[in-house]
């Protein structure tokens, strides 16, 4: 696979002129009309708007979990939308990791199981340290032996940011990785998101509705609708929340 090609690209993720439409004549739902939209490399953006807005959709689309019904998507220089699921099954393994809105967790696996599950199924290994390191940020050293049905949901959260963190995957996306945390916990992983950017160069595309959440982004862009409706960078929890509040939300 052209993985230099897609290095060589300063964009790590877009959609072009995408739509999605779920459902078909009266119960039609078109959840993506017709939206245009990068994202950066190692740059951190959040995607906020009401419920039903489409974000969720964007993301899995972004993320080759899901399919447009029109337009494209773009990994790098690698057009997903016109991949087969085989190499689309290579790609989600491989370069992405997928914080779920619902978690998926495995519910017979351990929490560290469940963690490094991604990699295992690739046949490799974290890094020691790094595992170290999440693991530790995410306060789950003493629950890695636990299954799912024996963790909190905020626990729950944590096995699911641990997993898409663990291969530091070309671009992470993350729906809502914060929304059943208390604050503490929450500004941690956020923190630890934002640092992962500046110093790693990672990239992550995350879903919120929380304006303080946020405001750890680089740039947030707003959705309603299925579309585009606003952006700002360098957001601040105030500035986002007037945004918001002009969307309605
Ligand atoms: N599988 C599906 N079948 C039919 N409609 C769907 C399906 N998935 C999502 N939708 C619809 O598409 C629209 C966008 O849904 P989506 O989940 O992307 O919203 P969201 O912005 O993530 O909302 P929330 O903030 O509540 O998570 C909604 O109207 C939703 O009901
Ligand atoms: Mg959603």
């Amino acid at each position: 696979m052209a993985i230099a090609e897609t290095i060589s690209s300063p964009l790590a993720a877009r959609a072009v002129t995408a739509s999605k439409i779920y459902g078909q004549d009266d119960n039609e739902v078109r959840a993506l009309d017709g939206i245009s939209v990068e994202f950066a490399r190692s740059r951190f953006t959040a995607i906020m708007g009401p419920s039903g807005s489409g974000k969720s959709t964007l993301l899995h689309c972004l993320a080759g979990l899901d399919r447009v019904t029109a337009g494209q998507v773009f990994l790098g220089d690698i057009e997903i939308s016109g991949c087969k699921e085989k190499q689309l099954t290579l790609i989600r393994r491989d370069r992405i990791g997928f914080v779920f809105q619902a978690y998926n967790l495995v519910p017979t696996l351990t929490a560290l199981e469940n963690m490094t599950l991604p990699m295992a199924l690739a046949g490799r290994k974290p890094d020691k340290e790094w595992f170290d390191s999440v693991v530790d940020m995410l306060h789950m050293r003493d629950r890695l032996a636990h299954r799912p049905s024996e963790l909190s949901g905020g626990q729950q959260q944590r096995v699911a940011v641990a997993r898409a963190l663990m291969s530091r995957p070309e671009v992470i996306f993350a729906d809502e990785p914060t929304g059943n945390l208390d604050s503490r916990s929450s500004t941690e992983i956020l923190t630890f998101m934002r640092g992962a950017v500046r110093s790693l160069d990672q990239t992550i595309v995350m879903v919120t509705h929380d304006p303080v959440a946020a405001s750890f982004s680089d740039r947030v862009v707003f959705l309603a609708d299925g579309k585009i409706v606003d952006e700002m960078s360098d957001p601040t929890s105030d500035g986002v929340l007037e945004r918001l509040k002009g969307l309605g939300n």
